[in-house]
């Protein structure tokens, strides 16, 4: 094995390319080095793709992991070379108080000055990503989630790095309880996932907004009430058809939203709808991402990140809300158990897969939106 490896490469806004860089090595005895079979792009990336984060070129983008373990440091003791593992985006240490209660997304230990550490994530730490051919992985037996061997639901497990636990997350943020209507914003591979998280827990009804038609045909699929915004007030559309206000809504659009119009950015807009949606003491969970400063925000305030809204009519209504990442730990030993068993096929959101080479273009094409891209699985060594 030759000491370099290939690796997406961030070179600017809406510039990634292909480049070889140093392979990485063992630097803590609780690390392991893998080898990726799947990794995935996210809506997260796109924000850093389009340079709306201080993200600086050289970054490997790639939070969403797995592979099989190749190198093990000597302090390694639940794992061994050959295993296949599915890896959280949050990078967590296991032993610093928000770690002890379970809080993975917020650990204190991997990121000095930072709530909080993720492979390939501006400001998340010197993590490399996964959309390279090997990467580190540090407390790993702390961070590893392992997997049965061979190549069976890759592309489900895939998802348990991010998506599904945080579809998930997005829910039980809301305060969800079985029976109860759901509202969900995006029908990215989050909202899907929040979607389908609601329909296997029981909800009554499920809708989902959107503008994209593929998307909202999958939310459909899954059994989820589609509404399209761009036709009239989503608000408007899910009181007719729900009857009345539901019970809980999920924000899994976040800061970049899009206006009535389609595409101009109004970050505020689906934060409020939220607001308008949701019955009196109902609960609102906002895993979409928003962001302390953003250099490509349309108004000076949310370019600091404060976002207008109707705190007065939240507080009338008391609703409850949740927000923030995805502590994925807590989630993706259950959500793994369910695929194993049949009563969950995440998958289905996958769009396209590809091999490194092929990435710089599903950047392109995601980021557009276009040819049906919805989630793209990267395999870096090649096809399984
Ligand atoms: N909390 C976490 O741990 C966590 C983890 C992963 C992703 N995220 C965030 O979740 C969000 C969704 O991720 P994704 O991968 O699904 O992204 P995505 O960009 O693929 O999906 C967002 C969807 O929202 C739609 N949209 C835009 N404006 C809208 C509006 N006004 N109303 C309804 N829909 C609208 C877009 O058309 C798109 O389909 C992102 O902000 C991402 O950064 C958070
Ligand atoms: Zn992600």
């Amino acid at each position: 094995m030759g000491d370099k490896m290939k690796a997406l490469h961030y070179d600017g806004p809406f510039k990634v390319s292909i480049k070889e860089i140093e392979r990485p090595k063992l630097k803590h005895p609780d690390d392991v080095i893998i080898k990726v079979t799947t990794t995935c792009i996210c809506g997260s990336d796109l924000h850093m793709y389009e340079g709306r984060t201080a993200a600086e070129p050289g970054l490997v983008f790639g939070h969403e992991n797995m592979g099989i373990v190749e190198e093990i440091g000597p302090g390694v003791t639940l794992l061994k070379k050959g295993d296949r593992i599915v890896l959280p985006f949050n990078v967590a240490d296991g032993r610093c108080r928000n770690c002890e209660e379970g809080k993975t997304a917020f650990c204190t230990g991997v990121n000095p000055g930072f709530a909080g550490g993720a492979y390939g994530y501006v400001a998340m730490g010197p993590y490399q990503g996964g959309q390279a051919q090997y990467m580190r992985i540090p407390f790993a037996d702390f961070n590893a989630l392992k997997l049965p061997p061979g190549t069976e639901n890759e592309a489900d497990f895939a998802l348990l790095a991010d998506i599904f636990p945080t579809g998930w997350h997005g829910l039980v943020l809301s305060g969800f309880k079985p029976g109860e209507s759901v509202a969900v914003f995006g029908a990215g591979p989050v909202g899907l996932m929040a979607a389908y998280s609601a329909v296997i827990r029981g909800a009554s009804r499920v809708f989902v907004v959107d503008q994209v038609k593929e998307r909202l045909d999958q939310a459909q699929k899954i059994g989820a009430t589609p509404i399209n915004f761009k036709e009239s007030d989503p608000v408007e559309q899910i009181i007719k058809a729900n009857d009345g206000m539901v019970d809980r809504a999920v924000d899994a659009v976040g800061y970049q939203a899009v206006d009535k119009g389609g595409s101009k950015e109004q970050p505020n807009i689906v934060l409020d709808q939220l607001i308008m949606v949701t019955r009196p003491t109902g609960g609102l969970g906002i895993p979409g991402l928003y962001v302390p400063s953003d250099p490509g925000a349309p108004d000076a305030q949310s370019g600091k990140g404060q976002i207008l809204m109707s705190f007065g009519k939240l507080f009338e209504k008391g609703l409850s809300l949740g927000t923030g990442q995805c502590n994925v730990k807590a989630y993706n030993r259950y959500l793994r158990d369910l695929i194993i068993s049949g009563r969950a096929k995440p998958s289905f959101v996958v769009s396209h897969e590809c091999g490194l080479d092929e990435a710089p273009e599903a950047y392109d094409k995601f980021d557009r939106r276009v040819e049906g891209y919805t989630k793209v699985l990267v395999h870096p060594n090649g096809p399984l």
